[in-house]
């Protein structure tokens, strides 16, 4: 069975087959596991170019990972992955490749879509990108009153923002610091007031990211941010130039707002919002970070990029961690997914996998348009640890929910730490793994009692352990190792809707929000008839405008 004409995904013999050896399995005792298997702890571990993942801490055997990947194999992955590398059209919905694997391809690589090799393209894109980034890096390019760039704004939503402002915080320490680099994304002025209230207009310039350039917050953002350099500046029109950049594919839109398509840095519709961060959609963290880090980040992409096309299945970590997630959703019934990097500067990471995965597999109709009769996408969630640890962790640990848990941890601490800071960095770490020692093997109740823990306290001190953890570690958060820890999670998304036969590179369901704000923005003036909308909605526009005495 392939991709195409197969049958009801719950109905398969690998399906089936998978079902049973759950029920067979029971309660898996991680503790069990490991003392069956002096072995397991080297033997479930890969490592991908500077990323180690340990998965032995899953309720998973030999015979697990063997059928899950039968499943894999079942449903057409390895099929539907080299379609999409080869620039087929694999999001059938709306008719598009889906080639984000091409925006870090070599320049000597050769990939076509609509019989047109998009490498070249991809190349003369990031050399503008770079010969830009290099003018205002050095003070060449100046603002309208001839003064240097010492702030920048990126104003984009969604896709074009999460993906530059996640990997802005990540790679704080290859920034330059004498450049203000900010992010507006919210429709709510308090985003871009907050964000210009410090800031020179003379100095600043703002680059508006949109893939479509039609998306209302955006677009409503970008507008505001003119009227304030007009106003700041006391300039005309023709201040523009000097202080507006775009990110788009859609030059039309970009002229019709007023920016020159000089100043349009291009990418392509077989690039998805939540997969453009490593396009022109870059361009405020390469200026940030300079051309040659982001190069760095591009080739640890690739590097994962190559690795997903090419590994055996056994040793596929994307392949591998789909799976997993397959295993906990699909026959355990785990309704989310926890992300929990143990670094500082991966505290927007979580938020970026939200899209990334959510808005990728939160559909619940097959490729064919017919209704799934099993889990698709989990709900992703995380904080940096430890300050979970506080707040959320007591659930993970004791609560009735079992919820897969990613620890994403680093050797060492970024450079340019204090001699006395570095030092911390040993205690950090050593919470992250005390976290996937207790989650995994928690505590009996008669080591508690051993403790001399009073009887009636023995059940609200005991861990159940059993909660699975990935543990990934690498040496250092360096561009290479964002662009491969990106490309890691882009990939596993990619495995989970491969198997679960849905398009995961379309996002309709964002759709109707955006329409019926539309309407109903105008019922909130006082002037305008309130038809049209539900009672509820109405009685709370209603409150609104009395509210805000209209
Ligand atoms: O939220 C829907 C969405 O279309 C995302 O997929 C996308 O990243 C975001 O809006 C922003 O879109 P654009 O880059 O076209 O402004």
């Amino acid at each position: 069975m392939n991709a195409e004409g197969r049958g009801r995904l719950d109905r398969t013999p690998e399906w089936q087959a998978l079902a049973k050896h759950r029920e067979e399995l029971g309660e898996v005792q991680l503790r069990q596991l490991f003392a069956d298997d002096a072995d397991r702890a080297e033997r479930y571990t890969l490592t991908v170019g500077d990323l180690h993942l340990d998965y032995s801490k899953h309720l998973v055997t030999d015979e697990t990972l063997r059928l899950l990947r039968e499943l894999a194999s079942a449903t057409g992955v390895a099929a539907l992955r080299d379609a999409m590398f080869r620039g087929e059209k694999i999001n059938t919905t709306e008719n598009r490749a889906v080639l984000h694997t091409a925006l870090r391809a070599p320049e000597s690589a050769v990939i076509t879509t609509d019989g047109e090799n998009v490498v070249p393209g991809v190349h003369a894109v990031l050399r503008k990108m770079q010969v830009f980034t290099d003018r205002v890096r050095s003070g060449d390019w100046k603002g309208h009153t001839g003064k240097r760039i010492r702030a920048v704004v990126n104003i984009g939503i969604g896709g074009s923002d999460l993906g530059p402002a996640m990997a802005y915080e990540a790679l704080r320490a290859y920034t330059d610091r004498d450049l203000t680099v900010r992010f507006v994304s919210n429709v709510d002025g308090a985003d871009l007031h907050e964000a210009l209230r410090d800031l020179d207009p003379a100095e600043t310039l703002f680059i508006v990211a949109s893939k479509t350039f039609t998306t209302i917050e955006t677009i409503t953002n970008a507008t505001s941010a003119r009227a304030w350099l007009l106003a700041g500046l006391g300039a005309g029109e023709e201040a523009v130039a000097k202080h507006f950049v775009a990110l788009s594919t859609n030059e039309a839109k970009v002229r019709e707002f007023g920016i020159d398509p000089c100043n349009m840095f291009e990418f392509w519709d077989w690039v998805g919002g939540r997969y453009s961060y490593d396009s022109a959609i870059g361009l405020s963290l390469m200026i940030a970070i300079g051309p040659d880090h982001f190069r760095e980040m591009l080739a640890g992409f690739h590097l994962v990029d190559e690795h997903f096309r090419t590994a055996p299945p056994e040793r596929n970590a994307p392949l591998l961690l789909g799976l997993l997630g397959i295993w906990y959703g699909n026959f355990h019934g785990a309704q989310s997914h926890a992300v929990l990097p143990y670094s500082h500067y991966l505290s927007k990471f979580p938020a970026y996998l939200q899209q990334l995965d959510m808005e990728s597999n939160g559909k619940s109709v097959t490729r064919d348009g017919e209704r799934v009769n099993w889990q698709t996408g989990p709900v992703v969630w995380g904080t940096p640890g430890t300050n979970g640890q506080h707040a959320y962790y007591q659930l993970i640990h004791q609560g009735t929910e079992l919820i897969p848990a990613d620890l994403i941890g680093f050797a060492r601490p970024v450079a340019d730490l204090e001699p006395g800071l570095v030092a911390q960095h040993d205690l950090l770490m050593a919470n992250l793994f005390a976290q996937g020692q207790a989650l995994a093997f928690g505590k009996t109740p008669e080591e508690v009692a051993s403790e001399g823990v009073p009887a009636e306290l023995i059940p609200h001190k005991t861990f159940r352990g059993n909660r699975p953890t990935t543990t990934i570690l690498a040496r250092e958060l360096t561009p290479s190792v964002l662009g491969q820890l990106i490309a890691l999670y882009e990939h596993k998304v990619f495995v989970q809707g491969a198997i679960w036969n849905i398009d995961s590179f379309d996002q309709w369901g964002v759709e109707l929000g955006k329409v019926l704000a539309k309407r109903v923005e105008p019922a909130l003036s006082a002037s305008a008839e309130v038809s049209g909308l539900d009672a509820s909605t109405a009685a709370l526009v209603a409150r609104y405008r009395e509210l805000r005495g209209r």
